[in-house]
């Protein structure tokens, strides 16, 4: 195995793939409809290999990059009848749900589509995050630093309730299924872990995701995302990124799919970088390669670093979102050539240049989002012309006639590339203010730990 992180003002070879297979234009098919997908569709589509991509659903943004397909991400008949009517070539799964869902053995399954190439895993190990059970004992197995944890469903509900009495408080509960983010519970008093326990496993808090629940002990520390390409014996690394999960400024309020993200991560420098590659991305790899799980796709890895140490808080099966929207503008080679050598598990010797500068992303949301909020709102301002290095990527839009409205929690985002952190935030607010629809809020605190930009103004 190669282990492939530079840091960025090392990170200057070039790729060379000519001896890795031929050239040839190809079909893209990417699904899902977020910011993620908007900043993938952006990078597939300026690819030379890049034929006709295809985003389904996609969003407004996705169709200036190619065109929109009106159907889910889990409506596998379809996405079957894409892959032969458009002479697919290439599939990029952008969330979670169909991996876990299986999309990759179905589409493997087609004798109409023997040369599909797939970017995602397979059921089995998309199950490192479909089940958190599954992820702490992948990791148990494979020696790699995550926090302590138990799990109990409703036959061990009585001696969950016991083991919860003893915990050191808080307490971590985690649904051991999908829950749209939700699934995470930390609780003050013991009382409180109970209650909810009991929610989770009798009542069903989280539906079907929660009949197991992971009771884990609290780490503290502060987080950030690392992401790899795998073909499954190799990988690369891809840029770093820190995101803001809470609503509030200063890390305050409900939790939300992400209201900014920053990358590279200043305390992520190369010593704790480097331990992050020997302590856990190089066995995740190693694990998924004894295991003979079918992996060929991006791992996200969301790491804390507690003291000086990288642990485990989950393993995610795509890439994040918001972290996408920083990361992927950050890549300079061509992520076309990288994903067709991930999916001929080509991956040995590949390099990934990227922009040794900052970039930052911030989210703008819907009122009242990670709660109810409105869909239908007119979005003004979106014809502006950008600053050199900043991009304006649609999360939650919709197009409705000519006007482009609000159709989601999250809306847009807004992402600088400088030289400087400061600089790359507040480019990005400044674009932010000049768009306006009905309800509009963003954090205008986004890297705050890193950056002396005060905050204020975010509606
Ligand atoms: P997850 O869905 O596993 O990423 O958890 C959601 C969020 O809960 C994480 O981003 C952390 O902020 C927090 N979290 C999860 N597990 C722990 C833990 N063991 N200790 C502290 N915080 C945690
Ligand atoms: N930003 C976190 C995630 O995509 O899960």
């Amino acid at each position: 195995m190669s282990h492939k992180y530079n840091v960025p003002h090392l990170y200057q070879r070039s790729t060379n793939f000519a001896t890795h297979y031929t050239k040839h234009f190809m079909n893209i098919l990417l699904l899902g409809g977020g910011g993620r997908e908007h900043a993938l569709s952006w990078k597939l589509s300026q690819s030379p290999l890049c034929k006709e991509l295809f985003i389904a659903p996609g969003n407004g943004g996705t169709s200036q990059c190619g065109t929109n397909l009106p159907f889910s991400v889990t409506d596998f008949e379809a996405i079957k009848a894409t892959c032969i009517r458009e002479t697919i070539d290439l599939i990029v799964v952008g969330p979670e749900d169909p991996l876990v869902a299986g999309i990759v053995d179905f589409l493997k399954a087609q004798p109409e589509l023997p040369n599909l190439m797939i970017i995602g895993p397979s059921a089995e190990a998309a199950q490192l995050e479909g089940s958190k059970a599954y992820a702490k004992a992948f990791m148990q197995r494979h020696g790699i630093p995550t926090a302590g944890y138990r799990e109990f469903t409703k036959e061990s509900l009585l001696q969950g309730i016991e083991y919860l009495r003893t915990c050191a408080l808080p307490i971590v509960l985690k649904a051991d299924g999908l829950a749209a983010g939700k699934g995470v519970l930390i609780c003050s008093t013991h009382d409180e872990a109970i209650n909810e326990f009991t929610e989770m496993i009798s009542h069903q808090k989280f539906g079907a995701a929660s009949a197991k629940v992971v009771v884990e002990d609290f780490l503290d520390g502060i987080e950030l995302s690392v992401f790899a390409l795998t073909d499954g014996k190799d990988y690369v690394l891809l840029p770093e990124a820190k995101d803001y999960k809470r609503i509030g400024e200063g890390d305050t309020g409900l939790n939300t799919g992400g209201m900014g993200a920053i990358s590279p991560v200043p305390f992520a420098d190369e010593t704790f970088m480097q331990k992050i590659i020997t302590k856990i991305v190089e066995p995740t790899i190693k694990g998924l390669q004894a295991e003979a799980l079918d992996y060929k796709g991006f791992v996200f890895f969301g790491l804390i670093k507690v003291g000086d140490e990288p642990m485990v808080i989950e393993y995610n099966c795509r890439m994040g979102d918001p972290e996408t929207e920083v990361v992927i503008p950050r890549i300079q080679s061509d992520l076309v050539e990288i994903l067709v050598a991930t999916a001929k598990q080509k991956l040995h010797g590949i390099t990934i240049e990227h922009d040794p500068g900052f970039a930052a992303t911030i989210m703008a949301v819907s009122g009242g989002y990670p709660g109810d909020y409105k869909k239908g709102a007119a979005i003004n301002g979106l014809q502006q012309t950008l600053p050199e290095n900043t991009l304006l990527f649609h999360a939650g839009t919709a197009q409705r006639g000519d006007e482009v409205v609000t159709a989601g929690g999250r809306v847009l985002c807004v992402t600088s590339l400088d030289t400087s952190l400061n600089a790359a935030i507040k480019n990005s607010k400044e674009v932010l203010s000049g768009i306006d629809y009905e309800g509009k809020y963003f954090r205008s605190d986004i890297g705050y730990e890193f950056s002396p930009l005060s905050p204020g103004g975010g509606t």
